[in-house]
């Protein structure tokens, strides 16, 4: 587990042209999303964006698991097909697992879309405020897997055929932080990933310059898996431990799963495993199930309004109530994507014709904010990090049971009371509407 890579935190940036300004925080990338990094070292080219005449166009909503336009309607059958696969230990799940398939835990309301799925994360905290991931010990003491804040829930042994290997893991006792994480919603995430690095800086660079110091969101650089020594930009999970989608796949089938790929060739343990590594194998046409998580996701549509609340006048005012309270600033409702042919990724992709220079409502800026809700767990970003989070995306947010990053809150209400720090001031502004003026932000909040 020796392993050097340096993270790259982008504390200020002024234009796309200023490349400067970068403060390295010599800590490896830790756990990931749901986790474990690349080692070898990094830099941090911003995308390189074609240009484009054309004026940009809306991007397709929909949850009718049809592609968004990226491929026809047969390959993306195939590509979910893949996203629901039932792995068993044959097809290498394990030995240490969360869920056996992607979308267990990505369901609602279509195959790609969120869950109430949570998983546990732990870590330390020493005395001068210092995070560290734990050592956890599996097979009776006899293993230990190294600097891991992920806790799998599920583990395949003791069993038949390995009666006396215990791999259950567990929280050491010494941990003093723990957080549930849910799911999140990938549906348009091929979208997300088509913003420009560019895009996210200036939107931090204005947010802070508008609000005049008050919401500064940090942007950070994360490894691109495919891209070896190359970062870009973050803006997947809850730490924004991911900038590319095809990275976040081999991460979670590893992670989550337990399945390796080329990009997570090593897993977990060898206790109990009766696969070789990696366990991910590319079929004829030259696509590994990764590929196709990646591909499921970048064609799929964006998640759509409900457009019998959205046309409501009641919608509309909350709507307006939502810019005027400043969270906007935040939950950033239009951004257009780089234009088609950009090269993004690290080099690794293209911008294809249907992801790119399109309109979309994310409801999000992709930085991360301290909102007085922090876990604590510091991932990819160094301890500046540790209290905060990502803005989360709010299109699809009627769709959860559970909101925040540990589901502690179950009301809209309830959601907008937690934010503190740099939400405060919306915050209070929510409190000291009418009621008519709150119930139409609620009503505006149930039509995303
Ligand atoms: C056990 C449940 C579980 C399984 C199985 C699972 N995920 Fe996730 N997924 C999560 C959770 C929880 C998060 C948020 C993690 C975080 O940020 O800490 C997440 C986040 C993501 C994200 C980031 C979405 C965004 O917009 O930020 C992507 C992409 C993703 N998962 C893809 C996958 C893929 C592909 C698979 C299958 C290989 C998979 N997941 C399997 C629970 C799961
Ligand atoms: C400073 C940035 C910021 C501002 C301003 C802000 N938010 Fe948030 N919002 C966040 C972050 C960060 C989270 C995630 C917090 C967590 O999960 O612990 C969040 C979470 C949420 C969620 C839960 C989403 C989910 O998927 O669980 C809702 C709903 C929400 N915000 C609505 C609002 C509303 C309404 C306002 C204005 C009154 C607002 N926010 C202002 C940053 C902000």
């Amino acid at each position: 587990m020796a392993r050097s890579t340096a993270v790259l935190t982008i504390v200020l940036f002024s234009t796309a042209m200023a490349l400067a300004m970068a403060a390295t925080d010599d800590r490896r990338p830790q756990q990931n999303s749901h986790s474990h990094p690349g080692p070898s070292p990094v830099s941090n080219p911003l995308d390189v964006i074609a240009t484009t005449n054309a004026a940009p166009s809306e991007a397709p909503t929909g949850f009718d698991d049809q592609p968004n336009g990226m491929v026809d309607s047969s390959t993306h059958g195939m590509d979910a097909a893949v996203f629901s696969e039932v792995e068993d230990g044959a097809g290498g799940l394990g030995p240490l697992f969360n869920a056996q398939s992607c979308r267990e835990c990505h369901q609602t309301p279509a195959v790609g879309g969120v869950s109430q799925v949570t998983e546990l994360r732990v870590g330390y905290v020493d005395a001068h405020g210092n995070f560290t991931n734990p050592n956890i010990a599996i097979g009776d003491g006899s293993v230990t897997i190294a600097n891991r804040s992920l806790v799998n829930d599920r583990a395949m042994c003791p069993s038949a055929d390995y009666p006396a290997n215990e791999v259950q893991e567990h929280a050491p006792d010494r941990v003093n932080v723990r957080t549930l994480r849910s799911s999140l919603n990938t549906l348009g995430d091929g979208f997300i990933e088509a913003i420009s690095s560019a895009t996210i800086i200036d939107i931090a660079t204005k947010q802070c310059k508008g609000s005049f110091g008050q919401v500064c969101g940090q942007v950070i650089q994360v490894p691109v898996a495919e891209a070896p020594g190359q970062t870009r930009v973050a803006r997947f999970g809850w730490k924004n431990q991911h900038a590319s989608l095809l990275s976040f796949s081999a991460d979670a089938y590893l992670n989550e799963m337990g399945v390796t790929s080329r990009l997570q060739p090593t897993d977990l343990t060898s206790l109990c495993k009766t696969t070789t590594d990696p366990e991910d194998h590319q079929d004829t046409d030259g696509n590994s199930d990764i590929d196709r998580f990646a591909r499921f996701m970048r064609a799929s549509k964006a998640p759509a309004r409900d457009l019998n609340l959205a046309n409501t006048a009641d919608a509309e005012a909350g709507a307006a109530i939502f810019d005027k309270l400043g969270c906007d600033t935040c939950h950033v409702p239009t951004i257009v994507t780089a234009p088609a042919g950009s090269v993004i990724n690290g080099g690794s992709l293209i911008v294809p014709d249907a992801l790119g220079n399109k309109i979309i409502h994310p409801y999000s800026d992709f930085l991360l904010h301290n909102v007085g809700t922090g876990d604590g767990i510091v991932q990819n970003g160094g301890p500046a990090t540790a209290q905060k989070l990502r803005t989360p995306p709010l299109w699809g947010v009627r769709l959860r049971s559970r909101f925040l990053h540990d589901g502690r809150a179950l009301t809209f209400t309830d959601a907008i009371r937690a934010h503190d720090n740099e939400a405060s001031r919306a915050t209070r502004g929510f409190f000291n509407l009418s009621d008519q003026e709150k119930q139409q932000l609620l009503t505006f909040l149930k039509s995303l």
